[in-house]
């Protein structure tokens, strides 16, 4: 296999636009822009630029690109970048810039950039060089990795980050968005990986190794030992396999860490959902490789956590293992008793991600997190409620919920509320079990979340239901097809704020 990603190194410059060397000096251009600030840039074209604008050819609309040399700056090529409207300019909108100029720099052979925000003061200077630090990260990535032949790519070996003026604080921004880059590759290299390239004790060695690098504590329990727990919800899901399940546990236990505070993080581990007995049909099963996204973001935000030292304790639970139909798989009508004690009729086989990870909320519990949340590919039923771009959230209370959501908008992981009433129960009863693990078509989101809330006994829960938005079906300027990384980013800023609130009322 080809190397996916790379992380280049970051630094902060604040050395003016026509005195930057680089291979290419990226800036971005809002709609509106008069371009009156970069001195010079029109002469430095020859006038192309200016014409280029009064014809419409480059008019800064979102991701539009314009490419020109500057006669006179240090820079190799300018590659403009279109940013939209000043007004619409948010974090998410600049690490969207960077990982556009990114991949265009690395497609014409270029292998250094420097970045201009000129964003002024909607986005402040540390939050600007932290995101244009993911975003050129985050452009060091490929899909495809498995092609015979020698690998053809062009890597970018370093970034430069121009906010305008430079500090710790941003130094550090800088240096923190590259973290958080490199982790949302590792979670996307992982998610892209195909199911017998990842299967469970693959997952769990790929952790262990993850864990090592970063600092973390971490242990991963067997079969004999999951079924010492009576996990039997994920055993039953295990059951339809020939490859064993195994439970991952990481640990961020920092000197200094808010008082009173365990965040508890569970990710679904499904390295590959046939559906099992109740199977799927066959067109596109190939993405039900990436099932394991949610334990993916997990790992990879619990070394970013470690790496940045956070003041937080953390525990990570992925439980994994494959959902297939072989001779031994559970059969739909068969009761499952959870390691809580809890009853299920099983309904649905492909009902299985509530399953394992009912298990592993219990067990997160056990291990003592305070507060919970769980990243999941649960539901298509998601995908019909928001479409591919934004994640469904649940959970309670209201407060903790704004929180998760609040770390999403930063992290630009989109996220939307859905709705937990009771009324809603009613759908997966079991005439003979405490409940069936699902509810049918209606609300299928929602059934599946409060399945899962089954199991978080009365702590602050928040899960993500990241079914449409972990893989992206086209290709974008901003994102290659496949694996996108969501929730990495979103579990590291909750993090980065537990100081807030973890000492809130
Ligand atoms: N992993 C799937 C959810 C999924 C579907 C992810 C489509 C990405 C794209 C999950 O295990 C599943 O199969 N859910 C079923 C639940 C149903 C049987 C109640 C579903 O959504 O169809
Ligand atoms: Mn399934
Ligand atoms: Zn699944």
């Amino acid at each position: 296999m080809h190397t996916v990603h790379r992380t280049p190194s970051v630094a902060v410059t604040t050395r003016a636009a026509k005195d930057i060397a680089t291979e290419s000096l990226v800036i971005p251009i809002f709609e509106e822009d008069s371009l009156d600030d970069l001195d010079g840039l029109d002469q430095a074209s020859g006038g192309d630029l200016g014409r280029a604008r009064s014809r419409g050819e480059f008019r800064g609309r979102v991701f539009e690109l314009f490419s020109m040399s500057a006669a006179g700056w240090k820079a190799g090529r300018v590659i403009l970048v279109g940013a939209g409207k000043r007004a619409d300019c948010q974090a998410e909108r600049l690490r969207r810039v960077a990982i556009t100029a990114g991949l265009t720099a690395r497609r014409r052979g270029m292998t250094t950039i420097t970045i201009l925000n000129r964003a002024g003061t909607l986005v402040q200077p540390e939050v600007a060089a932290q995101v244009l630090a993911e975003g050129a990260v985050m452009s060091n990535f490929d899909g495809a990795s498995y092609k015979s032949g020698g690998d053809p790519r062009v890597w970018l070996d370093h970034v430069d980050i121009h906010v305008g003026s430079t500090s710790t604080a941003i130094e550090q921004a800088a240096a923190r968005g590259r973290i958080v880059g490199e982790c949302c590759n590792m979670a996307r290299e992982m998610a892209n990986e195909p199911g017998n390239g990842l299967t469970p004790r693959l997952f769990a060695d790929r952790a262990v190794a993850i864990a090592k690098t970063a600092g973390l504590g971490v242990e991963v329990l067997d079969e004999k030992q999951i079924a010492g727990l009576k996990m039997e919800m994920l055993l039953g899901v295990a059951r339809g396999s020939a490859e064993p399940p195994r439970v991952i546990v990481l640990r961020h236990e920092p000197k200094h860490a808010v008082d009173g505070v365990v965040l508890g993080l569970v990710g679904k581990g499904v390295t590959f959902d046939t559906g099992g007995i109740s199977i799927k049909p066959s067109l596109e099963m190939d993405k039900m490789k990436d099932d394991m996204s949610g334990g993916a973001a997990v790992i990879c935000a619990m070394s970013a956590i470690a790496r940045l030292n956070l003041p937080v304790r953390c525990i990570g639970v992925v439980p994994t293992t494959e959902n297939m139909p072989g001779g031994r798989a559970i059969k739909p009508g068969d009761i499952l008793t959870s390691a809580e004690g809890k009853t299920v009729e099983v309904l649905n086989t492909d009902a299985e991600g509530r399953l394992i990870l009912g298990d592993a909320l219990w067990y997160v519990r056990q291990l003592g997190a305070t507060h919970l949340v769980d990243l999941a590919t649960l539901t298509g039923a998601v995908i019909v409620a928001l479409g591919k771009t934004t994640s469904g959230i649940f959970g309670r209370p209201r407060t903790w919920v704004d929180e998760v959501l609040r770390a999403s908008e930063r992290a630009g992981d989109r996220s939307w509320p859905m709705p937990l009433f009771e009324d809603y129960k009613e759908l997966f009863k079991s005439e003979i079990a405490d409940f069936g693990n699902t509810g049918g078509r209606p609300a299928g989101a929602i059934t599946a979340a409060l399945f899962v809330e089954e199991f978080t006994g009365t702590l602050p829960w928040v899960h993500m239901d990241i079914a449409g938005t972990s893989w992206a079906d086209e290709t974008k300027a901003y994102q290659p097809k496949g694996a996108t990384g969501v929730g990495v980013r979103t579990l590291v800023e909750l993090a980065l704020d537990a100081q807030a609130w973890g000492t809130r009322a």
